[in-house]
């Protein structure tokens, strides 16, 4: 659905991204991780040409963006900026209305989409709609900044460390949204972050990005078993990077399903990381699992931590 090939951009002499090639699967999430400068929202902004390539091509669904209208483009895609950017002299509703009315919505379409959308990233439309941004939340902004770039059903939604200005929980509640909206929708999505656990929690595959290159892509676990450099070993914790193993690993991928316990069981779909936290609070080396789907029962030990 997106796919980078062999784009450079450099800003003077700085090559802000070198070189990257990278391919990002339809219905799927790609995080783009690295620390700060590394260029991924230069990155980003080239998918929708508010940056353009020195050297190299970007396709969004198969086709060249170089040879496509900007504002078609952007038609196509949804885009969250990195300081949310909602218009302060708009209503809630008239902000996630920009690209529909701008395409020419008629009123009742419009209303019925943005009511939709509202309920879609867990704000009530009566309460929230008529609302003025500086009278939402910093959370409840990105929500709404989220309902805006997918207004007019984007395929490729561009996240630029949209959940970066909230406490933790509200981000948890945030990222669960977005994972259970992915889903729903089956948008393709290319989301930046400079945060490691928020990138195992969302992506699919992670794009690790070091002085504008590309030095890792691949899943989650993966890239955490074997990181391709020291580079990325420390940009995952260094010494700690087998915890991270722990919220990238299912409880599901890890437990006994032909051996049962009594108690209160753990989520089989929850990281390995919830299942240690509760060993260690309960002082228990064994816990029981439920697979909510299936209503399959089974055990998780704490040697399961290591391997199966
Ligand atoms: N318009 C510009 N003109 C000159 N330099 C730029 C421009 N945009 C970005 N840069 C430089 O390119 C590099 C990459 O910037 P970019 O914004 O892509 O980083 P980033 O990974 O998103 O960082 P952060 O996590 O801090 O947002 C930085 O050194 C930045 O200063
Ligand atoms: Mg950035």
């Amino acid at each position: 659905m997106i796919r980078f090939e062999g784009v450079t951009k450099t800003f003077g002499t700085l090559r802000a991204v070198d070189d990257v090639s990278l391919a990002v699967e339809p219905g799927t999430l790609c995080a783009l991780l690295g620390p700060s400068g590394s260029g991924k929202s230069t990155l980003l902004r080239l998918v929708n040409r508010l940056v353009e390539p020195d050297a190299g091509r970007v396709l969004v669904g198969g086709e060249d963006i170089a040879g496509l209208p900007r504002v078609e483009l952007r038609r196509r895609i949804g885009y969250v900026i990195q300081s949310i950017g909602l218009f302060p002299h708009w209503s809630v509703r008239r902000n996630i209305a920009t690209v529909p009315r701008l395409i020419g919505w008629p009123r009742a379409r419009i209303r019925v989409r943005t009511d939709e959308l509202m309920e879609l990233v867990g704000l009530d439309p009566g309460q929230h709609g008529a609302r003025y941004p500086d009278e939402l939340s910093g959370g409840q902004q990105q929500r709404v900044g989220v309902a805006r770039a997918l207004a007019a059903d984007p395929d490729v939604l561009l996240m630029d460390e949209p959940f970066g200005a909230v406490d933790p929980p509200t981000r948890r509640g945030l990222q669960e949204s977005l994972i259970a909206i992915q889903r729903r929708t089956g948008k393709t999505v290319l989301f930046v972050t400079h945060d490691v656990e928020e990138a195992i929690r969302l992506a699919g595959t992670i794009a690790v990005l070091a002085h504008g290159k590309l030095l890792q892509l691949g899943p989650p676990a993966e890239i955490l078993r074997r990181p391709a450099s020291e580079e990325v070993a420390n940009f995952f914790g260094g010494p700690l990077l087998g915890l991270h193993l722990l919220q990238a690993t299912m409880i599901a991928d890890r437990a006994d399903f032909t051996d049962t316990q009594e108690g209160e069981p753990l989520d089989a779909a929850a990281p390995l990381e919830t299942a240690l936290a509760r060993m260690i609070s309960e002082r228990a080396l064994r816990l029981p699992v439920i697979d909510r789907a299936s209503g399959r029962r089974g055990v998780i030990a704490l040697t399961d931590m290591v391997a199966r």
